[in-house]
């Protein structure tokens, strides 16, 4: 087995082309998600290298340059990690080192590959966070238009899979907005703990150079810090492993949401319908239309709410300072945005087309749902409750049960009442305070210049 070729930062040894390949992994394909974040990443500390005398005024700006053509490839999705570079940090640095000379050697004073990781993760982890911010408002003003439009339609309501009481589709749609806007809580959380500058803590232990962190935290529009720097390098995997039960919550709504359209959508139910085009046919049965998109989410969204405890077995038991076990949470962690939009994306698109069946209640298998309402106007005319049940239990059994197959339900959350425009409020001061804008100026800034 054959040295490979020298990267930037060895000295004599090399190791063996088998060892490098089993350690660099996945990082060269992986890795160009996080590029551009990288170079954000160079260009903050390079401006703070600057202020603190170890770059000249003129080697900044040749750098800044340099790494603004770099942003600019990668966004052109002409950037690649060559064979024989480890990984984004290195390719950057090699890339300027190739063009620039001495002065592209002189940017990793102060800092480590491990905050630089971090860093990295951090500012792609809140760009994804605010995509997927978006997607879930979508779906949520979707659910809750349906839920409008179809807020008087009857559905039977159901506990333990039998006809239990009634509900409504107003209620139905209405019920996985609000959830969404629970989930929007988890999302809001993960995006403030994202939201902390690591970059400073070098390989976990900070510098003997008087880095200006609060510099980098400006520039890189941060919140704030995470100060200690023994703790920054805590933050790998414990930030992967938070921000992923935040995506978890939206998939686990996505699942069961998935779950009832299925259900819904079968002909021994009959209460929804698929359009054709959103269905999917059979190889030997030619009547079939079938609701794959829906299992697929399902699925989709089931394997994301894993995404924790993967995340979590896989940097169990470490003790604190980095180790390269880390490298292996970028796997399943950065694809697992991608799968998450797709779903919020799709699940938009469906709903915005299901049909809704209006005469669900026509059939007589349904009656019996409504026999609580009897129950409850004969408690509301003087009958004690409990003669209420007994005799409309009594009248079932004897076959003589008619239905009055309405509902007067007025109450907070009710069919009557669902309460949209207090879900849609509870969003909107979830939403305000991200302040999204902030960081976009500030990544806007740095970018440009
Ligand atoms: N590819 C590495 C990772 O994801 C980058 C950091 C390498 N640091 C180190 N000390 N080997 O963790």
């Amino acid at each position: 087995m054959n040295p490979t070729a020298s990267p930037i930062w060895h000295k004599s040894t090399l190791p063996t082309a088998e060892i490098e390949r089993f350690t660099v992994g996945r990082d060269r394909e992986l890795d160009l998600y996080l590029a551009e974040s990288d170079v954000l990443g160079s260009m903050a500390h390079i401006t703070m290298l600057q202020s603190i005398g170890l770059l000249t005024a003129d080697e900044l700006q040749v750098l800044l340059a340099e790494l603004r053509r770099i942003l600019g490839d990668i966004r052109a999705g002409k950037f690649l990690i060559e064979e024989g570079v480890e990984d984004v940090h290195s390719e950057v640095e090699l890339l300027l080192t190739r063009r620039l000379g001495d002065v592209g050697k002189k940017i990793h004073s102060g800092r480590s590959r491990n905050d630089q990781v971090l860093v990295d993760l951090k500012l792609w982890t809140r760009r994804q966070l605010h995509d997927i911010v978006l997607l879930v408002k979508e779906l949520f003003d979707e659910l809750q238009r349906q839920s409008e439009k179809y807020r008087n339609i009857l559905l039977p309501g159901y506990t333990h899979l039998q006809v239990a009481m009634p509900s409504s589709f107003g209620l139905w749609f209405g019920a996985y907005a609000e959830s969404l806007a629970d989930d929007m809580l988890f999302l809001q959380a993960a995006y403030r703990l994202v939201n902390r500058n690591p970059l400073g803590s070098a390989a976990g232990y900070g510098s003997s150079f008087p880095l200006n962190r609060q510099m980098t935290t400006d520039l890189l529009g941060f919140d704030s810090m995470d100060f200690n720097v023994v703790y920054a390098q805590m933050g790998r995997g414990k930030m992967e492993r938070n921000v992923s039960f935040a995506l978890a919550s939206v998939a686990g709504t996505i699942a069961k949401l998935a779950f009832d359209a299925c259900l819904f959508n079968s002909q021994n139910f009959g209460f929804v319908k698929l359009p054709d085009e959103c269905t999917t046919g059979s190889s030997i049965m030619p009547h079939k239309k079938n609701p794959d998109v829906f299992e697929l989410t399902r699925a989709k969204c089931n394997k994301l709410q894993a995404l924790p405890q993967q995340v979590t077995l896989i940097m169990n038991n470490l003790p604190s300072g980095y180790f390269r076990d880390l490298q292996i949470i970028k796997e399943v962690f950065l694809p697992a945005f991608d799968e998450l939009k797709d779903c919020l994306r799709m699940t938009t698109y469906i709903i915005e087309r299901i049909r809704v069946n209006e005469h669900i209640l026509d059939d007589p298998r349904y009656d019996l749902m409504f026999s609580v309402e009897e129950v409850n106007r004969l408690a509301s005319n003087g009958v004690p409750f409990r003669d209420a049940y007994k005799k409309v239990g009594l009248d079932i059994e004897a076959g003589n049960f008619r239905p009055v197959k309405e509902v007067h339900h007025t109450h907070e959350g009710s069919i009557g009442n669902p309460c949209n425009a207090e879900i849609a409020a509870l969003m909107d001061r979830i939403l305000s305070d991200f302040h999204f804008e902030r960081v976009e100026e500030a990544e806007r800034k740095l970018a440009e210049g």
